[in-house]
């Protein structure tokens, strides 16, 4: 076990001191790794707690919640609340934005996925959080959703928490991407995976393949290619996975490359995708880059979108840079 590894906390430090920041943001990413350790640890204990299962309820997306998506809200709620960062907040399980009073003069909104992957939780596998972090527009009323619809390219920072074999958070502030394992005996987040780069090229895709029928062609082109492996136009064979868990297979990415595809299809069609922009698209999008990686929609660049609103949904290609760019160049031979 080496002992010159540093805390999160540490790193935070190191950065706000290199920057000569006020140590506003090294509170509020604080306030971020505790709310996520007590997901964590609602997570871990699962079915010893009676956290798995349905809430009985349904959120603003037509889904039934469980109740880990509707707990997992409420402590991100309350743990963020508290440093007085935050003059507002924005989550998939809540219709509309929520102002955040009396702790202070917050500079900054935050909008994250509290349980990303719930259709997993009841056969424990990997689950996470994801968050985004924005400025609070200069003269702006925080009770209006119109101060959350900023482009992605406008975050402040992003990132996940990742319940998994390992509980991990990983962060970027715009300047790389850095992984932290907790470790559980102390309670610390450390750093763990420095630096952390996508590389360009890849043999390895991610997809939900029943829904083939419903892709678009450019879509089924590029699958239909990877399949073909060595014999096929891509002179090489691929290997397929998919989770179900968007922080899974971002971190599995980050890890060792990768494409990701949410495409439009057919079917999801008329809602503009399946994944949602604010929460899940926006930060896994800075992550990917920051990583030196590419997030599109097939058609335009993710943190290049106007949001309309708060929900939004938009399709999701992410990854290995040089797969990004044939997919989306698939698009455009097609449209
Ligand atoms: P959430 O659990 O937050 O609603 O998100 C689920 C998302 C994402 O994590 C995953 O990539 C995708 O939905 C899985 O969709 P399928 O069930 O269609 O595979
Ligand atoms: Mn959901
Ligand atoms: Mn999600
Ligand atoms: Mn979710």
């Amino acid at each position: 076990m080496p002992y010159n590894r540093i805390t999160l906390t540490h790193f935070l430090l190191q950065d706000q001191r290199r920057l000569g920041g006020t140590g506003s943001f090294t509170g509020l990413v604080t306030d971020l790794i505790f709310a996520c350790k007590m997901i964590s640890r609602e997570v871990n204990r699962g079915a010893l707690a009676g956290n798995l299962g349905v809430a009985g309820s349904e959120n603003i997306q037509g889904e039934e919640q469980k109740k880990l998506d509707v707990l997992s809200n409420e402590i991100f709620m309350h743990m963020n609340a508290l440093g007085g960062a935050y003059a507002g907040m924005a989550s998939e399980e809540m219709e509309h934005v929520s102002a955040i009073h009396g702790a202070g003069d917050g500079k900054y909104l935050l909008l994250f996925d509290p349980l990303d992957g719930s259709s997993n939780i009841d056969v424990n596998i990997s689950v996470g959080t994801i968050f985004s972090i924005l400025r609070l527009p200069e003269g702006a009323s925080t009770i209006a959703e119109a101060a959350f619809l900023q482009k992605g390219v406008k975050q402040v920072a992003a990132g996940y928490a990742l319940y998994g074999s390992s509980t991990m958070m990983v962060l970027t502030t715009g300047n790389g991407v850095n992984g932290f394992t907790l470790d559980q005996s102390i309670g610390m987040f450390m750093l763990t995976h420095p630096n952390m780069t996508i590389p360009a090229d890849t043999q390895e895709f991610a997809i939900n393949a029943s829904r083939a029928r419903f892709w678009e062609p450019p879509v089924k082109r590029y699958v239909d290619e990877c399949l073909a492996g060595k014999e096929g136009p891509r002179g090489k064979d691929f290997n397929m996975r998919w989770v179900a868990s968007m922080v899974a297979e971002v971190h599995r990415i980050l890890c060792r490359g990768g494409v990701f595809m949410y495409p439009m299809d057919a079917e999801n069609q008329a809602k503009g995708g399946k994944l949602r922009l604010m929460y899940e698209a926006n930060p896994m999008a800075f992550i990917v880059e920051q990583a030196g990686g590419a997030a599109s929609t097939g058609r335009q660049r993710i943190l290049d979108i106007e949001p309309a609103k708060l929900h939004q949904r938009v399709p999701v290609i992410l990854g290995s840079r040089n797969e990004v760019t044939r997919l989306v160049g698939y698009h455009s031979e097609h449209d």
